[in-house]
């Protein structure tokens, strides 16, 4: 425990205060001892110990919690006249003086956390408000967030904040995913908002995930003031941003925001506007809220920065799925600390909208997405001879002309086994780890076999051979062995997947599943009538015409017919039962296991005849409870009465004996 207080210490020391006292090996080889010393004494375990911030692969799904206190927004203001108001409003409803704190509004994602006893035991996302995701185990793997408190603290109490990624380490995580063939964020708010709700907390544990705390809730709060509170609470260990003041008039008020609003370019992190709170927290009960949003409260919103510019050209963007996006080329301005050059034009509708001509001069604006757009034209600075932007009608990649569905905004380039772009879309989603699962091949190495001619269609990977590979630029001998082992093993992935892999449009992961269970083989979905498919749970016109599209392509035929050739899985396989032990019971399985992970205790209950449930219900026979199982789920089936059994018991049932 020694060991622990100590990392816990170093932990602060490093990601809170920015003032490390020892090395970062030293503090990795401490790490490493406690983990040594956990794995030989599990009678130790300790669900805040620093060792847990590493995460772990284990998948969960999140209960919902109910807030303790409700989780509100907060009204916005946009302008010195609307703080004005709300000033004047709450010195009319107070009816005595008052302070403001006004502090920076963090444009991230919003948590409430629990401490008890100076542990954080829950963590929850905002969600409707009123109930939230239990997201604790994804919090605990974010450094500056404390996982015990130094000092003196109430035993029971609440703290909310944002987590968000500071823009450095946004920009360097999104490099890495477009390297690697997956979508960019758009901001960094949606970074940490997609982080904080993923499924392996291991994965959240690598992402650059940051959190200020703002606001303390509960019954024996340290002090009346909301200002104090916030710095006791940056003395227990919370990080508390420098950055708020306190105000006594409105123009104090108007000075921070129109400080910050130049200096917020010099943040590492995105701020959205100012947030202004009443200072003590008597004043602030008597206030109170109204339906949506407390009235001691109100955020004020930057304005998004424009500037004006000079519409050079016009380019195309063919995507992974045909769809092509008019791109923008400015004459380079500066704007909100950037250069920009280049600015979306999303589709031919919004050009029309825009009434673009060539050589317009045009409004540029930089909200929260990094990709900055345009908003508007300069109509007087345009010479009568200009001509409107036409769509382009053919491919700028392959030539074919383009279509558009009715509908739709989005044109199309329909040429999709030959379109350079759609054809290495089509790979990357055919190795994709839900498809083919092929391990070792990214989107650089896809775009070199498809310039070198090695693979033209998916069914070009099943002929490569170690030379084809050993051959390309950056890769070695070893990376070829994998990857033709890869592809050799993938000749066993069920057929659903396959299903999946081929990339008929619309036709997703549940989808494939759907049409496997129902149909069966490929011969039977190709052979499939429109009635057929519409018949199958889920599958809705779009889905059917695209399916008879697809089948009807006789060069989609020919890939199939070679992918068959090449051992491919083409039909269902029966589950064979190991037995019927667990025939007709809805079993719910929560936390983490021991003896197996928990997709193979799932395929362990269903090959008994037992079927796995989501949730928690009255048809539940039996929950299962692993280690770290959420609080929720127990009271749940302690309330509905439901059997709780353990990872032991479960084997028994089944007559395994480890
Ligand atoms: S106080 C009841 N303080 O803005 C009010 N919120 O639009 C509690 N936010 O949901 C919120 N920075 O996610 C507060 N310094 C700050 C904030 C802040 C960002 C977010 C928060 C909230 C949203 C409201």
């Amino acid at each position: 425990s020694h060991l622990r207080n100590e990392l816990h210490r170093h932990n602060r020391l490093y990601y809170v205060l920015n003032t490390p006292e020892v090395e970062d090996v030293v503090f990795d080889s401490m790490l490493r001892r406690l983990a040594d010393l956990e794995a030989d004494h599990p009678e130790f375990f300790d669900a805040n110990s620093p060792t847990l911030r590493v995460g772990s692969d284990i998948n969960m799904e999140f209960d919902q919690v109910a807030h303790k206190y409700p989780m509100l927004s907060l009204g916005n203001t946009y302008s010195e006249e609307e703080i004005g108001e709300f000033w004047n409003r709450t010195a009319k409803l107070l009816d005595e003086p008052f302070e403001i704190v006004c502090e920076l509004k963090f444009d991230g994602t919003a948590v409430s956390l629990t401490y008890l006893n100076g542990t954080l035991i829950q963590a929850l996302t905002r969600g409707d408000g009123v109930r939230g995701d239990d997201v604790t185990r994804n919090v605990k793997t974010i450094k500056s967030i404390p996982l015990v408190l130094t000092g003196s603290f109430p035993s029971e109490f609440e703290i909310r904040g944002e987590i968000f990624m500071p823009r450095n380490g946004f920009d360097a995580f999104n490099r890495l995913r477009v390297e690697a063939g997956e979508t960019a964020f758009a901001n960094p708010r949606n970074a940490a908002a997609g982080s904080l709700k993923l499924q392996n907390s291991a994965q959240v544990a690598k992402r650059p995930l940051d959190c200020f705390l703002y606001y303390m809730l509960g019954d024996n709060l340290p002090s009346n003031l909301h200002s104090e509170n916030l710095k006791r609470a940056a003395e227990w260990g919370f990080r508390v941003s420098p950055h708020h003041k306190l105000c006594k008039s409105p123009s104090e008020v108007f000075d921070f925001i129109r400080h910050w609003n130049s200096e917020r370019a010099n943040l590492p992190y995105d701020i959205d506007g100012i947030v202004l709170k009443i200072n003590s927290i008597e004043q602030q009960r008597r206030l109170g809220f109204t339906a949506k949003t407390p009235r001691w409260a109100v955020s004020y919103k930057f304005k998004a920065e424009q500037v004006a510019t000079r519409l050079l050209s016009v380019d195309y963007q063919v995507g992974r799925t045909g769809a092509v996006t008019p791109v923008a080329n400015l004459e380079p301005v500066q704007l909100a600390g950037t250069v920009v050059k280049r600015a979306s034009l999303h589709n031919a509708d919004i050009i029309a909208a825009l009434d673009l001509h060539e050589d317009d001069v045009v409004l540029v604006e930089k909200g929260g997405e990094i990709i900055p757009k345009i908003v508007g034209v300069q109509q007087d600075a345009r010479s009568g001879s200009n001509k409107p932007v036409m769509f382009v009608a053919a491919c700028p990649e392959c030539g074919t002309n383009l279509v558009r569905v009715d509908g739709e905004a989005a044109h199309y380039c329909p040429n999709a086994n030959h379109c350079p772009p759609q054809v290495k879309g089509r790979l990357e989603h055919f190795i994709s780890r839900k498809a083919m699962n092929i391990e070792g091949i990214g989107a650089e190495t896809i775009d070199l076999l498809y310039r070198n001619h090695l693979v033209d269609d998916v069914t070009g990977f099943y002929r490569l051979t170690h030379a084809d590979l050993a051959g390309l630029e950056r890769l070695g001998d070893k990376s070829a062995s994998n990857i033709i082992e890869g592809i050799k093993a993938s000749v066993s992935v069920p057929f659903e997947r396959v299903l999946f892999a081929i990339g008929i449009r619309y036709v997703g992961e549940t989808v494939a599943k759907k049409l496997a269970s129902a149909l069966g083989s490929m011969e039977a979905v190709r052979n499939a009538s429109y009635q057929q498919l519409v018949e199958v749970d889920e599958i809705g016109e779009k889905i059917a015409e695209s399916i008879i599209q697809f089948f009807a392509n006789p060069e989609n035929q020919k890939i199939i017919d070679q992918l068959r050739g090449f051992g491919l899985q083409m039909e269902i396989t029966k589950r064979v039962l190991a037995s019927d032990s667990l025939a007709g019971k809805t079993i719910v399985i929560s936390g983490t296991f021991v003896s197996y992970s928990r997709d193979e205790i799932k395929e362990l209950i269903e090959s008994h005849g037992g079927k796995v449930g989501s949730s928690i219900s009255a048809k539940t026979d039996f929950l299962v409870a692993g280690s770290n199982m959420g609080p929720a789920k127990l009271q749940k089936a302690e309330k509905l009465n439901i059997n709780i059994i353990s990872e032991d018991d479960l084997l028994t049932l089944m007559g395994i004996k480890l």
